[in-house]
């Protein structure tokens, strides 16, 4: 069978990392930065109600984000085929490098329609990537993007093969397919999925610690971090662009805006001043807590002049850690 045919569908967390974890449904609040002992929370299934996204799980992001490409373009390659253009799409995938992703198994957290995690996997050839999200709808529209991908990269292997191209073209054409047959997408909440531990060289955290934050408090956040630590193999990378504190501010209004009294009420969404944590203090933590050391940050230039609203990836800072011990 090739990769191209091989059967896709949303897994759960115990079957496609097989682990032992119990059913991943529950809201973390874990304020102690322990491991919490229920999941019965926190896994989104159906529609999110009233369309109040309250864990980043907008059905639209990509199509938001980046206006200029249909999803169906970023992730298939229909139009622009399987090799490099497309990627660029995402201003993001521009300042990642190539020897972090290459031949290295990643793990994408919050991963939404996948069209960022397909982005890497398609541009660096992964060995593998795992990427987990708890909005079930999601997974299963990453898993209709995976395919997708799939067909384009075979049919551009094959007419790589035709058409007598450049041995370098064929090899890409190849190892995209390899990629991607070597690609899964998981519905579950992170913070509850049990991995072995140093199963990956890779970890990206991308637009997700806002989230994190905001349901399971300082605790949570510290215990996410400690779970990318134990996660990541010696040496390993983590790449986590955190949202900035002033948009804490603003999911808040819009959840109070549309009513959602049960999330406030458990979450930190109601309390917020509860927080002490702030996004600009994690580089420390991660540093003096949890062994990885801030190696270089990353910054999306350009965007929008003056007070325009800014929708795209612009203005937005990724860090690159190093597990150091
Ligand atoms: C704003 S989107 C970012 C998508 C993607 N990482 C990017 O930057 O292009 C945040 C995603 O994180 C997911 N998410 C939030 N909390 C999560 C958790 N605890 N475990 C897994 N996924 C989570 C949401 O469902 C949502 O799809």
């Amino acid at each position: 069978m090739s990769s191209a045919d091989q059967p896709v569908r949303a897994a759960t967390v115990a079957t496609a990392a097989r682990t032992t974890a119990k059913s991943v449904t529950a809201e973390l609040n874990v304020d102690d930065g322990k491991e919490p002992e229920s999941y019965d929370y926190g896994v989104v299934k159906g529609k999110p109600k009233d369309n109040l996204f309250v864990h980043g799980n907008y059905n639209r992001y990509y199509g938001y984000r980046l206006p200029g490409a249909t999803n169906r373009d970023a992730v298939s390659g229909d139009k622009r085929g399987t090799e490099g253009e497309d990627e660029d799409e995402d201003p993001r995938i521009g300042l990642l490098e190539k020897g972090w992703f290459h031949k290295k198994r990643c793990l994408d957290v919050g991963c939404n329609e996948g069209v960022m995690t397909l982005g890497l996997v398609k541009k660096f050839k992964t060995e593998t990537m795992m990427a987990i999200d708890l909005d079930e709808s999601l997974v299963k529209r990453a898993c209709v993007n995976l395919r997708k991908a799939r067909s384009a990269a075979a049919a551009e292997h094959a007419a790589s093969q035709q058409a007598q191209q450049h041995p370098k073209r064929r090899k890409l054409a190849k190892q995209t397919m390899k990629s991607l047959s070597q690609t899964w997408f998981v519905h579950g909440n992170v913070l509850a999925s049990k991995v072995e531990p140093n199963s990956f060289d890779c970890i990206t955290a991308l637009s997700v610690t806002k989230w994190i934050h905001l349901h399971s408090g300082d605790g949570g956040i510290r215990y996410f971090f400690s779970k990318v630590r134990d996660l990541l193999a010696p040496g390993g990378k983590f790449i986590c662009e955190p949202q900035e504190w002033r948009s804490y501010k603003s999911a808040v209004a819009k959840v109070k805006r549309g009513g959602a009294g049960a999330v406030a009420d458990t979450s930190y969404f109601g309390r917020l001043h509860e927080l002490t944590l702030r996004p600009e203090d994690f580089a420390d933590v991660l540093a003096n807590e949890f062994g990885l050391r801030l190696s270089r940050e990353l910054r999306v230039a350009g965007g929008s002049e003056g007070k325009k609203k800014k929708r795209g990836f612009e203005d937005r800072t990724m860090y690159l850690f190093v597990k150091t011990r």
